[in-house]
């Protein structure tokens, strides 16, 4: 039977294709977007993930807009790497459909509440949505069927030298969603920057026709420097956590406590992982089968490009 997912996100580039990967996999069921402020400001990833929507056609799962700011700090959005329509250069039509009445937090609430056990909640943003829904239900932690976050690492951050970006934008939300009553995997950078869409994976995914044209390759490649000797690829963060929903048996998790410093002079928005904990709150992805994974992905989108030809 298909995974159920609901994904919070703040498309975005890699959020993009999150979404197109949730969408295209038959055994996930897309049952709701929720955006929030992030790579861009909340409007423009509304927009995004509206646009998306009806672009690659799945009219009927609402998407709800939710924080616009985090908890306590000011806005930190990351323009500078998605461009400042948050898609690079993709330009998708005007969507006709509007997002859903209610606000993301009360969305993501009732929905988790319909179905306790059987939805799978991912967060490819900040956590500010999902800080505020466990404040106003701390339930959510039990009716979740798993919790998937990309952010966070163990070793090095990309926002600044300690901290992911998505932990660093909002730090105070991420400590409270860290310190809730569930154990939170962690898709972080040390994971995800083993899915780098190398010059092989984009010369396959240049096969698939418009709809790589159009959307895939340019997200994919936004903004890869080709001069910088330490990457092979830009990185898929985001696609790493609808991965591991549908396909963990690609992936490598070790219990860990995952403290958020929220105080740092040098260090603030980075997770600190005990890997030897007296009790873990998280499962921390390690490894990464970068051949089944890249399978996988591939597959899916080919799929998506077919019906979308
Ligand atoms: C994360 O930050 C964002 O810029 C990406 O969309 C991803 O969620 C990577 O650090
Ligand atoms: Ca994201």
């Amino acid at each position: 039977m298909a995974r159920s997912i609901l994904i919070d996100c703040d498309p975005g580039l890699d959020d993009a294709l999150a979404l197109l990967l949730a969408h295209g996999d038959p055994n996930l069921n897309l049952v709701g977007v929720t955006t929030v402020g992030g790579n861009v400001g909340l409007e423009t990833t509304t927009r995004n993930a509206l646009q998306l929507r009806e672009y690659l056609g799945f009219d009927k799962v609402p998407v709800a807009a939710g924080a616009a700011e985090p908890l306590t700090r000011q806005v930190r959005d990351a323009a500078h790497v998605h461009g400042a329509g948050g898609l690079g250069d993709v330009v998708l039509p005007e969507a006709v459909l509007e997002a859903h009445d209610d606000h993301a937090v009360d969305f993501i609430i009732d929905t988790l509440r319909a179905a306790p056990g059987s939805i799978h909640l991912v967060a490819t943003g900040p956590l500010t949505n999902i800080a505020l829904a466990l404040e106003r239900e701390p339930a959510i932690a039990r009716w979740v069927a798993s919790f998937t976050i990309m952010g966070g690492s163990y070793t090095r951050g990309n926002a600044t030298v300690a901290a992911e970006f998505n932990i660093w934008a909002d730090p105070e939300a991420a400590r409270i969603v860290f310190d809730a009553d569930w154990r939170v995997t962690m898709i972080g950078l040390d994971l995800t920057l083993q899915a780098q869409a190398n010059a092989a994976v984009i010369s396959r995914l240049k096969e698939l026709g418009k709809l790589a044209d159009h959307l895939i390759v340019p997200l994919a490649t936004f903004y890869f420097n080709p001069n910088d000797e330490d990457w092979d690829g830009q990185a898929v963060h985001d696609v790493c956590a609808v991965a591991y929903v549908a396909r963990p048996d690609l992936f490598t998790v070790r219990p860990a406590r995952v403290d958020v410093e929220t105080n740092g002079e040098f260090t603030t928005g980075m997770t600190v992982v005990d890997f030897d904990p007296p009790i873990a709150n998280a499962n921390v992805a390690t490894h990464l089968d970068v051949p089944g994974f890249w399978a996988y992905v591939e597959n899916v989108y080919a799929r998506v490009a077919r019906e979308h030809s």
